[in-house]
C-alpha cells in the first residue's frame, strides 16, 4: 500500500506526481491511430484512463488481490455501471432488500424503467434466495453488512446459487471495508467500493471502484464506462492513492474503537439494541465469524423511547458529528430513517428493520474513551 502501483517520473520524485491533464499528445498521426486501435497501449484521454488513475487502480488491485479494476467518480457510479454494463431489457435482477437508499432507488425505480425484472429478497432467508432465481436471472447484488442495520448475508451461499444459475454476483463491500472482509475469497464475481469512505478516510473526495476479472473489466465494464463518462478526477485519484498508504493502520484503529464502543453501548440501559457483527447478540453472528476478519467500523443501535429522545441524544453529542457520510477519521452519527434511507417508504423501512430510534455510527480514529464519554453524557440526558 506504500510502494504498490507507484509510477515515478524522470524527475525522481518521492511522493507520486499528480497527472492533472485531460488529453495526451502523439508524436505522429500513426501513433494516434495505433493508440485508438489498441496496438499501442499508451494513454488516450483521461475519461478513459490517466497515470494517476492507473496508479490507484493498481494499488487497489493489490489490496483486493484482483485481476483488474476501474475507478470512477463516486461509489454510486461504480454500483450503477457494474449493474448496467451487464444487464439488458428482459433480464432478471435480484437484490437483498436492505440496501443503501441510492442502491434501493436503482433497484426499484431505475431498473424497472429499462424493462429489467427486479426481485428483492430477505438476504438472510436461504429459502427466499433459492426461490428467487429464474431462467433469465443475470445479476445479483448484495450489501453485507448492509447499510444501515448491518444485516449479514452468507456470501458463499449466494455465490454458489449464482454459479448454479449462471448469474453474476456483485458484492457492495463498503460497510465491511476491504480490511474486514475479502468478498472475492467468498465467491463474489465483482466487488464494489465507494472510495469516498475508508479508502480516502478523511472525508475529502468522492470516488468509487469496480473490481473483477480481466475479461469482465475489459470487455464488459470499460466499454460502458468509457463512453458514458463517470470518470474519476486525477486529483481525487491522487488523494485516495496517497491515503491508502495509511489504510491498514487506520483500519486497525477504526475497528478497535468500534469494538470498544459496541461493548459500551451493548451494556447501556438507555440503549434498546445494538447491531454489530462481533457481538454474540447479532442475529447472523455465526456467518460474521465465518466471513469477516473482525466487526468493522460501523455500528447501528436503537435508543430507548421515541424519535424525540433519539434526536435529543444526537443533538447533545459534543465530539461526534451528525452527518450522513461514513468511513471518516471523525466519528459520524446518522439517523437513517430521516436521511440516507428517507427515500424508502416508512412501511418498507419497518419491514427491513429501520425504525425512528435507530442510529448508525461510523466510528472514527479519535480516542475511544473520549467517544465513549461523549456517548455516555448524551445518553444520560434522555
Ligand atoms: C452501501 C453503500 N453503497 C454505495 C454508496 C455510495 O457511495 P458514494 O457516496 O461514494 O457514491 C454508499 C454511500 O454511502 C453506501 O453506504
Amino acid at each position: 500500500m506504500i510502494r504498490g502501483g507507484s509510477i515515478r517520473s524522470n524527475f525522481g520524485e518521492t511522493s507520486e506526481a499528480i497527472y492533472l491533464n485531460s488529453g495526451f499528445c502523439y508524436n505522429s498521426a500513426e501513433v494516434a491511430e495505433s493508440r485508438f486501435n489498441g496496438e499501442d497501449p499508451g494513454y488516450v484521454y483521461s475519461r478513459y484512463i490517466n497515470p494517476s488513475l492507473k496508479m490507484l487502480e493498481e494499488r487497489i488491485n493489490l489490496l483486493e488481490n484482483s485481476e483488474a479494476s476501474c475507478v470512477m467518480a463516486s461509489g454510486m457510479s461504480a454500483v450503477f455501471a457494474s449493474i448496467m454494463s451487464q444487464i439488458k431489457a428482459g433480464d432478471h435482477f435480484i437484490a437483498s432488500r436492505v440496501l443503501f437508499g441510492s442502491c434501493y432507488h436503482i433497484a426499484t425505480k431505475i431498473l424497472p424503467n429499462y424493462g429489467i425484472e427486479v426481485s428483492l429478497v430477505d438476504g438472510t432467508n436461504q429459502d427466499e434466495w433459492r426461490k428467487a432465481f429464474k431462467k433469465n436471472t443475470k445479476v445479483v447484488f448484495i450489501e453485507t453488512p448492509a447499510n444501515p442495520n448491518l444485516e449479514i448475508i452468507d456470501i458463499e451461499f449466494v455465490a454458489s446459487l449464482c454459479k448454479k444459475h449462471n448469474a453474476s454476483l456483485i458484492v457492495d463491500n463498503i460497510f465491511a471495508s476491504s480490511y474486514s472482509q475479502k468478498a472475492f475469497d467468498l465467491g463474489a464475481d465483482i466487488v464494489i467500493y465507494s472510495t469516498t469512505k475508508h479508502f480516502d478516510g478523511q472525508g475529502r473526495t468522492l470516488g468509487g471502484v469496480v473490481l473483477g476479472s480481466q475479461s469482465f473489466i475489459k470487455d464488459t465494464l470499460l466499454p460502458f464506462h468509457r463512453h458514458t463518462g463517470p470518470a474519476l478526477s486525477p486529483f481525487n485519484a491522487w488523494i485516495i492513492f496517497k491515503a491508502l498508504e495509511t489504510y491498514q493502520m487506520r483500519m486497525e484503529r477504526h475497528c478497535m474503537n468500534a469494538r470498544k464502543i459496541a461493548d459500551f453501548l451493548d451494556s447501556h440501559p438507555k440503549i434498546q439494541r445494538v447491531y454489530y457483527p462481533e457481538l454474540k447478540s447479532h442475529k447472523q453472528f455465526e456467518i460474521a465469524q465465518k466471513q469477516m476478519k473482525n466487526g468493522g467500523s460501523m455500528i447501528a443501535f436503537e435508543t430507548i423511547g421515541s424519535k424525540a429522545n433519539c434526536f435529543k441524544f444526537m443533538n447533545n453529542l459534543q465530539i461526534i458529528d451528525i452527518s450522513n457520510n461514513l468511513g471518516d477519521s471523525k466519528t459520524l452519527i446518522t439517523h437513517p430513517s430521516t436521511t440516507t434511507h428517507s427515500n424508502i417508504s416508512l412501511d418498507e423501512q419497518k419491514k427491513i428493520g429501520i425504525n425512528d430510534t435507530m442510529c448508525r455510527l461510523s466510528v472514527g480514529l479519535e480516542n475511544a474513551d473520549d467517544l465513549i464519554e461523549d456517548l455516555k453524557i448524551s445518553l444520560d440526558k434522555i
